[in-house]
Parts: structure tokens; C-alpha cells; sequence
């Protein structure tokens, strides 16, 4: 019981982002001035804590923690299964399941003749998410993510927030490339901690590098859809970025309204994960 809703603020984020990015801007920026929605509290409360919480210091505990991969070992689709779980008491006909999420992905990709690496991507790019389930709190998991060390931008979602962030007030860390570089490399900079760059270091020796960076950094919108931190980025970052920009409508929009079929398709998805990744992966 205790699970039940733990993903809602997951939801809610996803709708927020669809509102602030509307598929067809000009027909949905009128649903977006309802400010009386009560769902929008819930949101800002998310990031109000995610901006307040995620300090440089954080970020790097986080990794010392869970970059051990010492947590759980499971087949590709045993993740999948376990990171359902999240969701199992809630009510089966608000909303998909964490693998619909994932397979309406990776199928739209597939539709639109992709790479196989990209369906694959598609498929796994929120498998990161199992961090909730190893008990850490949601503002630590989900949301958009964004460079730590460094100046917070103000293009970033309720960027106010960061007000209450201590590095905000820090002198070595309140400037533009902070204890970074200028063009360093994204490699160099630590990202906000979440399902992103969890899930990244668990697949970097195994998928090609467009799809590590969609991994990594399809949650850093305040770069992908707002070019706020080109000036932390190398050449290499801004090509492969290009990837980036062209995994998000996959995973925003891609919900159709007939959810796909899980089991049918899982040999597929089996197949796939066969060649590319080894038969269990560490987290
Ligand atoms: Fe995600
Ligand atoms: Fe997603």
C-alpha cells in the first residue's frame, strides 16, 4: 500500500512538461493559463524541494551511493517488471503503466523506422526510475534536471526556487562556469541527480553514444529546449545534442490512445536487448 501514488508527482510532471511544450504551441497555450489547477501546486511543491535539495554536494553523495551498482542484478525485463510495481495499486484506468510509458516510446521510434539502438533506447530510457523504489524521495528521481557546480539558470522551470539552494549563495559556485570550464564538456559537469544519469552510467558500455546522451540528458530541458548551458558543452556535446532534441517528442508525445501490447511484443524487446546488452545489468 505504501507504493500507492508514488509516482504521481511522475504524472504530473510529464503534464506540466507537455503543457510548457505544447506539441502544437499555437492551439494549447490557453489550456496552460489555468493557474487555479491544483495539480500545478503539487508541481511547483516538487520543485521547490528538487531546486532547494539539489546541491553539488548531493549530486556527488548520490553517486558515491548508487554508482557501486551494488543495489540489485536483473535481466532488462525484470527491471521493467520491478519498476511496474510502482504503480501497481494505483487506479488501471487513469493513466499508463511505467511499461506502456516506455513501449509507446520505443514503438513510435520503431514506426518511424529508427535505428534498432534507438528502440531500444526508447524502451530503457526511464528505467532509472527503480531509484524510487530503492527508497529515495521523488524530487531525487524525476523532474528536469540541470548542471550543479555552476550558476543556476533562470531558464530552468521555477528557477525562483534556487533561492533556497545554499550553493546558490556560494561564491565558488554561483558563477556562470562555476568550478567548471567554459565549452569543458558536459562529461565534466554534474547534472542534478536523477533516473537520467543513473541510468546512464548503468548503459554506457553498452549502447552507442546518441543513445547515451538521450539517456542522460533527456530531463535537461533548460539545454535541450532552451540553450541555457551551450557555453558548458564541446563540439561533441552540441552534435549529439541533436539526438537529445530528437528523442523528446518520442517520449512527450507519443501517447496513443490504444496502449500497446505488452505481451505480443516482448520477444521483440527481448531480441533487442539480446544484442546490445549483457543477459543482467547491475543497479
Ligand atoms: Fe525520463
Ligand atoms: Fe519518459
Amino acid at each position: 500500500m505504501e507504493k500507492k501514488g508514488k509516482l504521481d508527482i511522475e504524472e504530473l510532471w510529464e503534464k506540466d512538461l507537455q503543457e510548457r511544450y505544447p506539441e502544437n504551441p499555437a492551439k494549447e497555450k490557453e489550456e496552460y493559463r489555468n493557474y487555479d489547477d491544483p495539480a500545478r501546486d503539487t508541481v511547483r511543491k516538487f520543485y521547490q524541494e528538487n531546486h532547494r535539495y539539489q546541491t553539488l554536494d548531493f549530486v556527488l553523495k548520490k553517486k558515491e551511493e548508487f554508482l557501486k551498482f551494488d543495489k540489485r542484478e536483473m535481466t532488462l525485463w525484470d527491471a521493467v517488471d520491478f519498476l511496474n510495481t510502482l504503480v501497481d495499486d494505483s487506479d488501471p484506468d487513469i493513466d499508463l503503466d511505467q511499461t506502456q510509458h516506455l513501449m509507446q516510446t520505443s514503438e513510435a521510434i520503431r514506426a518511424d523506422g529508427h535505428p534498432d539502438w534507438f528502440v531500444l533506447t526508447g524502451f530503457l530510457h526511464d528505467l532509472g526510475k527503480v531509484l524510487c523504489l530503492f527508497g529515495e524521495p521523488q524530487w531525487a528521481v524525476v523532474g528536469d534536471t540541470f548542471p550543479v557546480g555552476c550558476k543556476f539558470s533562470d531558464k530552468i522551470v521555477y528557477s525562483e526556487f534556487f533561492d533556497e539552494n545554499p550553493d546558490a549563495k556560494n561564491g565558488e559556485l554561483n558563477t556562470k562556469f562555476g568550478i567548471y570550464e567554459e565549452n569543458c564538456g558536459l562529461d565534466k559537469v554534474n547534472m542534478s541527480w536523477g533516473h537520467d544519469e543513473y541510468l546512464y552510467h548503468i548503459m554506457k558500455d553498452y549502447l552507442p553514444e546518441p543513445a547515451l546522451y538521450m539517456i542522460r540528458y533527456h530531463s535537461f530541458y533548460a539545454q535541450h529546449r532552451e540553450n541555457a548551458y551551450a557555453h558548458l558543452m564541446d563540439d561533441n556535446d552540441k552534435k549529439m545534442f541533436e539526438w537529445v532534441e530528437k528523442f523528446n517528442p518520442y517520449d512527450l508525445y507519443s501517447k496513443s490512445p490504444t496502449p500497446p501490447n505488452v505481451q505480443k511484443l516482448r520477444p521483440y524487446y527481448e531480441d533487442l536487448a539480446s544484442k546490445y546488452l549483457p543477459d543482467t545489468l547491475k543497479f
